[in-house]
C-alpha cells in the first residue's frame, strides 16, 4: 500500500543493555507509541556478561510489528528508522548463514582484564590512547573480538574463509534488517571499539595486532564506517517495516546527547541508565584526556567533519538499584528506592562504592570491588538505599572534575536524562554535590529521541540541528542548596570510600 502523502512518522529502535524499545515520533517530536521488552542477561562466570544476539533480533522483529499495531499504522506511514544501541558489545556471526557463533560479549564483561593488564604492562597504553582516544580496557570491543577468535574454533575457520563478520549491536541489527545486504556501523559506535583512528574516523587495522588479531582478518570482518546521519539501506521484505530506509545511527550515549540537543562545544549531558555516561561536547577537535576521560565522537552529520566529546563512563548506576532489588531484596520494585531512600534524613555515615566490575572513569581500576563502608548499628536499609543513590551523584562529580581539568572550563549547567532522573531527591543531591544547576529534559528517554532526530534529519523531516534545539522541553531545574562545608565533608568521605574500594580485588 502506498501512502497518499509523504510519511512523517519516525521509528526509533533503542537497543539497550537490559531492554529493547521501539518508539514512534511525529514531526513535532512528540512520542506517539513506545513498546519495550527486556532480554535475558547471562552471567556464565564471575565478571562475564553475555546476551543472546538472536533474542535481541527477534525482539526487534516483534516490537516493530507491535508498535505499528498499537499506533494503528503500517510501514507506509513510517518515513525512516533511527537506530541506537548499547555500545562496545560484540556480536560475531557467519556471513553466509547470519548465525551468531557465540553469545554477544557485553560491554560490562571483564573476562579480558588479564590480557589488558598485560598490554598495559607491555607499554601499549599511550599508543592506543593517542590513536583511538580510549585507554586500554576490557570495556571496549577489541579485546572481546580477540577473545572470540582465540576461544571459538568456528571464528578462526570463518575468518580463514572470509566469512567472519564482527559488529556492535547496531551493525548486527542493520545486517538483519537489510537481509544481510549491509554490513555497516556509524562513526560513534566505531569510536568505541579501540580499533578506529579517532582523528581520521577510519579503521586502523594494524591496531588489531596489539590485541592479537590479524589485521587482514579485521579488514574483512569489520563493518564499513559511515556518518551518524546517512542512508544505511532499506528494510528487506518480510518484515513489518519492509521498505523503510534507515537514516540515523548513533551509540546510545551519543544518541542521548543528540536528543538533549548537545550540539555546541561546552555543552554537556549525563544519562542515568544501567551505567551513567557524561558527554561533554568539545567541538571539531578531539581533546585527549590526561584525567581519565575518553575521547569519543559525539556525532557526524552528512558532508561534515565529526563533532567530538570527552566522555566519563560510569559502569554502575541504575544497575545498583536492580542489585538492591534482585540480589539484596531490600526493595520489591525499582521505583521503591525513592521512598526507601527518603525514609532517612541523610546517608547516616554510609558510603556505597558500586565497583561491581571495577571502577571506570575517571579511576579505571579493574582491581576495585563493590564496597559499603561506614556501617554502624544505627544504619538501616534506608541508609544503604540513600548511599546507593548518592554514589551516582558522586561518580558524576568525579567525572565533571576531570572534564574541568582537561578543558580548563567550569561547567555552567548539566542536562540530565535517563530513568533515574525521575528521582527528585537524587536530582537535588546532584545539584548540591556539583554546585551546578541541573536541568532535566521533559522527555527522560532522550536516547530513542536522539536516534529519531538523526533519522529525521536524514530524510529532511527537520532541516537542521537548530530546528531540533527548538524541540527541547524542560522537565525541571534543581539549584545547589547546601552548606559548602557540608558539601566538602561529604565529598571527602566519598573519596576515602573510593580508596577503600580500590585494590580489594584482582
Ligand atoms: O557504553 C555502554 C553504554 O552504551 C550502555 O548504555 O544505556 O545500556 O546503560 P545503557
Amino acid at each position: 500500500m502506498v501512502a497518499a502523502s509523504s510519511p512523517t512518522i519516525i521509528m526509533a529502535l533503542d537497543l539497550g543493555t537490559t531492554s529493547t524499545r521501539v518508539a514512534l515520533y511525529d514531526a513535532a517530536g512528540e512520542a506517539v507509541t513506545i513498546v519495550a521488552r527486556e532480554h535475558r542477561q547471562y552471567f556464565p562466570h564471575p565478571g562475564w556478561v553475555e546476551h543472546d544476539a538472536h533474542e535481541i533480533w527477534s525482539n526487534i522483529r516483534e516490537l516493530t510489528a507491535l508498535a505499528l499495531a498499537r499506533a494503528q499504522l503500517t510501514a507506509a506511514d513510517i518515513a525512516t528508522i533511527g537506530i541506537t544501541n548499547q555500545r562496545e558489545t560484540v556480536v560475531a556471526w557467519d556471513a553466509t548463514t547470519s548465525r551468531p557463533i557465540h553469545r554477544a560479549i557485553v560491554w560490562q564483561d571483564s573476562r579480558t582484564d588479564g590480557v589488558i593488564a598485560d598490554l598495559v604492562q607491555a607499554g601499549h597504553n599511550a599508543t592506543v590512547q593517542q590513536t583511538t582516544g580510549l585507554n586500554l580496557s576490557a570495556y571496549f570491543s577489541a579485546s572481546k573480538m580477540a577473545w572470540i577468535l582465540e576461544h571459538t574454533r568456528e571464528a578462526a575457520d570463518l575468518a580463514a574463509r572470509g566469512d567472519l563478520r564482527f559488529g556492535t549491536i547496531d551493525t548486527w541489527i542493520i545486517w538483519n534488517l537489510t537481509g544481510g545486504r549491509v554490513h555497516a556501523t556509524d562513526i560513534t559506535n566505531a569510536s568505541r571499539t579501540s580499533l578506529m583512528n579517532i582523528t581520521t574516523g577510519q579503521w586502523d587495522y594494524e591496531l588489531g595486532a596489539v590485541f592479537g588479531i590479524d589485521p587482514d582478518v579485521l579488514e574483512v570482518a569489520l563493518p564499513a564506517i559511515h556518518p551518524s546521519v546517512y542512508n544505511y539501506g532499506t528494510v528487506a521484505p518480510g518484515l513489518a517495516i519492509a521498505g523503510v530506509p534507515i537514516t540515523g545511527v548513533l551509540g546510545d550515549q551519543q544518541a542521548a546527547s543528540f536528543g538533549q540537543t548537545i550540539f555546541a562545544a561546552g555543552e554537556a549531558k549525563n544519562t542515568y541508565g544501567t551505567g551513567c555516561f557524561l558527554l561533554y561536547n568539545t567541538g571539531s577537535k578531539p581533546v585527549f584526556s590526561t584525567s581519565g576521560l575518553l575521547t569519543t565522537v559525539a556525532y557526524q552529520l552528512p558532508d561534515a567533519a565529526p563533532v567530538y566529546a570527552l566522555e566519563g563512563s560510569v559502569a554502575q548506576a541504575g544497575s545498583v538499584v536492580q542489585w538492591l532489588r534482585d540480589q539484596l531484596g531490600i526493595i520489591r520494585t525499582s521505583a521503591e528506592i525513592e521512598s526507601l531512600a527518603n525514609s532517612v534524613d541523610d546517608h547516616g555515615g554510609v558510603y556505597f562504592v558500586p565497583a561491581f566490575s571495577g571502577l571506570f572513569a575517571p579511576w579505571w581500576r579493574a582491581d576495585a570491588s563493590g564496597t559499603i563502608i561506614g556501617l554502624t548499628s544505627y544504619a538501616t536499609a534506608g541508609h544503604i538505599a540513600r548511599a546507593a543513590l548518592d554514589a551516582t551523584a558522586y561518580q558524576t562529580l568525579d567525572v565533571i572534575s576531570a572534564v574541568e581539568t582537561d578543558t580548563g572550563h567550569k561547567l555552567q549547567q548539566l542536562n540530565v536524562d535517563g530513568g533515574m532522573t525521575v528521582n527528585e531527591q537524587l536530582m537535588q543531591f546532584q545539584a548540591d554535590i556539583l554546585d551546578v544547576e541541573v536541568h532535566r529534559s521533559a522527555d527522560v528517554e532522550t536516547t530513542a529521541r536522539g536516534a529519531a532526530y538523526a533519522a529525521g534529519l536524514g530524510v529532511g523531516i527537520w532541516a537542521s540541528t537548530d530546528e531540533l534545539r527548538d524541540l527541547w522541553r524542560s522537565g525541571g531545574t534543581w539549584s545547589p542548596d547546601i552548606d559548602p562545608n557540608k558539601r566538602r565533608r561529604l565529598i571527602a568521605g566519598w573519596h576515602r570510600a573510593i580508596e577503600h574500594a580500590i585494590g580489594w580485588s584482582g
